[in-house]
Parts: structure tokens; sequence; C-alpha cells
């Protein structure tokens, strides 16, 4: 059996592809554009596995889709692909659109093609599951409740509005034409092989170089955080049990101040690294806010809980120690991408210039 995933390069897509081969042997066709935010390296180990098939390509592209699909005859997609960064879409909305909207359209054309030539039990079968975020629901205000699967879609970051349309996209695929999809709208991930663009990874990197920590605004927006490791095992869980055309919220139960998440960093960083110059703290820098920040977002994760009994395993303080641990024992792998030289390997392979 095999499964077909897409941006399985990236931070969350590679932890995914990891767990998933530790777990079994079912092969996994990893279709990626190797994007900047797409790492090879990410998935060193499993060089010379033959359990996993990895394809450089674009979502957007049906022939090639077309051809994966049945040249591998996938029983499943898990749909990570995606421009994922709020602060590169505000500068470059267009790359959102392309990526998210019209390359899920793509995706979402040749699995139906597909999947409609397939065995009645195998088209039964079939599931495309669709990871999605919860930046789709939109801001809510201090006391207000925290997102259901029933909330209304009030996106507001051009990466937000990419990811809803790309929602709706799924939603009605299996309204008109019956493919059976699952959607998951998950927390803020961290964990190991996260890109140092985003909060946690960045203030890691940041403060190990004696760098100003960059906190927008007040610092006073809060976001639900998820150990990357929990979201793979909710999807896993959902991909599994879930029910077709449903969606259901992922979530930590850990809604924190981005300021907090910072002082925490720190903290860690003075425990396991300590710096002679000072505590990280002092490196702390209040910058312009984010335009269109969302203030608050969380997660309602009761239904995935109740029915299908999906609980995070990591506490944030236990997932936030070993992930500057990780980023603390893995030095070569930031130093590698802050340099740029993991761009080499597009130089090596498809002799590109990055
Ligand atoms: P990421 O930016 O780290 O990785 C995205 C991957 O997709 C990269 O490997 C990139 O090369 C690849 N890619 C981009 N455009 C492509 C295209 N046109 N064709 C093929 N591959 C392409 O993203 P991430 O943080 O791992 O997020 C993965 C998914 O999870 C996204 O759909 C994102 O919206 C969603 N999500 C992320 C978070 C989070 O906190 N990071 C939270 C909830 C949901
Ligand atoms: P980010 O990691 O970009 O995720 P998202 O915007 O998808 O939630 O940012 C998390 C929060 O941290 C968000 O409120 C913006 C804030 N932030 C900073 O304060 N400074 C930074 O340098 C970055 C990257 C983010």
């Amino acid at each position: 059996m095999t499964i077909l995933v897409t941006g399985g390069a990236g931070f969350i897509g590679s932890n995914f592809v990891l767990d998933w081969l530790a777990q079994n042997d079912e092969t996994v066709v990893n279709l990626d554009a190797l994007t900047y935010a797409g790492n090879p390296e990410n998935l060193a180990t499993l060089r010379g596995d033959d359990r996993h098939v990895f394809v450089r390509g674009e979502i957007g592209d049906h022939v090639l889709v077309e051809q994966l699909f049945a040249t591998h005859r996938p029983r499943a997609v898990v749909h990570f692909a995606a421009e994922s960064h709020v602060d590169r879409s505000i500068h470059g909305p267009g790359d959102f659109v392309r990526t998210n909207v019209n390359g899920t359209y793509a995706l979402l054309e040749a699995a139906r093609g597909y999947w409609s030539t397939l065995p009645e039990g195998e088209r039964a079968a079939f599931r495309f599951h669709h990871v999605s975020t919860d930046e789709v629901y939109g801001s809510l205000a201090p006391d207000a409740p925290a997102f259901t699967e029933t909330h209304p879609y009030e996106p507001n970051s051009p990466y937000s509005a990419s990811k809803a349309a790309s929602d709706h996209l799924v939603r009605a695929w299996h309204h008109t034409y019956g493919l059976p999809v699952l959607t998951t709208n998950c927390s803020n991930n961290y964990g190991p092989f996260h890109f140092p663009e985003k909060l946690i990874p960045l203030m890691i990197v940041n403060a190990l170089a004696a760098k100003p920590l960059p906190v927008y605004g007040d610092g006073r927006q809060v976001r639900d955080w998820l150990y990357v490791g929990d979201h793979c095992s909710a999807i896993r869980t959902v991909l599994e049990r879930g029910r077709p055309g449903e969606t259901y919220n992922v979530g930590g139960w850990n809604e924190k101040p981005n300021i907090e998440i910072v002082h925490t960093v720190c903290a860690l960083l003075d425990e396991l690294r300590p710096d002679p110059a000072g505590p990280y703290a002092r490196l702390i820098t209040h910058v312009k806010d984010r335009p269109g920040h969302d203030r608050r977002y969380a997660i309602d994760a009761r239904k995935i809980e109740r029915e299908l009994g999906w609980r995070p395993a990591e506490t944030f303080e236990s997932g936030i120690r070993k992930t500057v641990a990780w980023y603390l024992e893995h030095a070569e792998w930031v130093a590698r991408v802050q340099s740029g030289a993991y761009r080499d390997w597009l130089q090596r392979h498809y002799g590109e210039t990055a």
C-alpha cells in the first residue's frame, strides 16, 4: 500500500513522513516543489530507504500528478504543500494563491480523476486529507470561546484567505463529487525542522547568535501551540478513523501570548546554553507590528477527542524543552539553513542554481 504526501520536505510534512515510516512500512510518495521552505536534509535519515519515493514537482503540474496517481496507485493523499508564512503572504500574495488555491484545485481534480476509476471497495476506502490551519477562522476577542469546527470563516491575511479558499474547494469536491475528503484545522506547530522565519525557531537561532529577538507590537497576541509530533499523530488518527466530509480542529490546549513564549525560550537557553554576556531576554526588542495582525487564536479540540480519542501527548513545557534541545543539538542543520547551503542539493541533483 502507498500514500501520496505533498509538501513532505517542509516542516510538518517531513516530521510526518519520518513518523509514518518509523511506525509502519507503507510506502510514501513525497511530492514537493522544494521552494525555499523545502529542505531535503530534513529527510536525510531516509536516504537509501525504498519505502520513501521523493519526487520533485509542483502540485499544480497536472500531467506529473496524474502520472503519479497512475503509477503508484495511492490509497490516500495527505496534502501539506502550501506557502505557509503570513509575513511572506503580506509581501507577495501571488504565490499563496498559486499554490494554496490553484495548486489544491489541480490536486483535487487529479485525485478525483484517479478515484473515479477505482473499483468499488478501493473507491470507498480512498481518502484525501487536507491539512489546514486555525487561521481561517479569523481573530478572537480576549474572552471569546475557542474556535469550534462550525465557527464562521473570517480569514484576515492573504495566507489565511488562501487556506480558507482551499478548505472550501475540498469541501465542495466532497459535496459535489463525493470525493472522500478529511480536513484538519490545526493551531501553531513547533518542533524539529521548523524553518527559522517563524516565531519559535527564529527566537532560538537569533538568541544563539546574540541578535535582537523581534517581538511584533506589544507581544500580547495569543496563539495556541501544538508540538509537531502531536499534529502528526492527529493526522494519522483522522486518516484512519475520521468520517469523510468532516473537519476536525486540532490543538494543544496551550494558549499563550507571544511575549511569554519568547521569555520561555530565553529561560531554557539560559539553563541549557548560558551566555556569559547575560540573560538572553536582554535581546528582546519590540518592533513595528505586522499589518492586520490577528490578536488571538484558540482551538476547541473536543470533537477529535470525543469522536476519535485523540489528545496531544506533549505539554507545552515538555515540547518546548525538546525543541530548544533539538536546535542546540543540530547546529549544523541551522547553519546550513541560515547560509543557504541546504539549497546546494538542488544544484547537485538538478544542476540548478537556487
Ligand atoms: P512549510 O512552509 O514548512 O512547508 C511547505 C512545503 O510545501 C515545502 O516543503 C515546500 O517546498 C512545499 N511546497 C510549496 N509549494 C509547493 C507546490 N506548489 N508544489 C509542491 N510543493 C510545494 O509549511 P509547514 O509549516 O510544514 O505547513 C504544512 C501545512 O500545514 C500547510 O498546508 C500549512 O498551511 C499547514 N499548517 C501549518 C501550521 C504551522 O504552524 N506551521 C499550522 C497549521 C496548519
Ligand atoms: P508565526 O510563527 O509567523 O506564525 P503565525 O503568524 O502563522 O501565527 O508567528 C507567531 C506569532 O508570533 C504571531 O503572532 C506573529 C509573532 N511574531 C513575532 O512577534 N515576531 C517574529 O519575528 C515572528 C516571525 C512572529
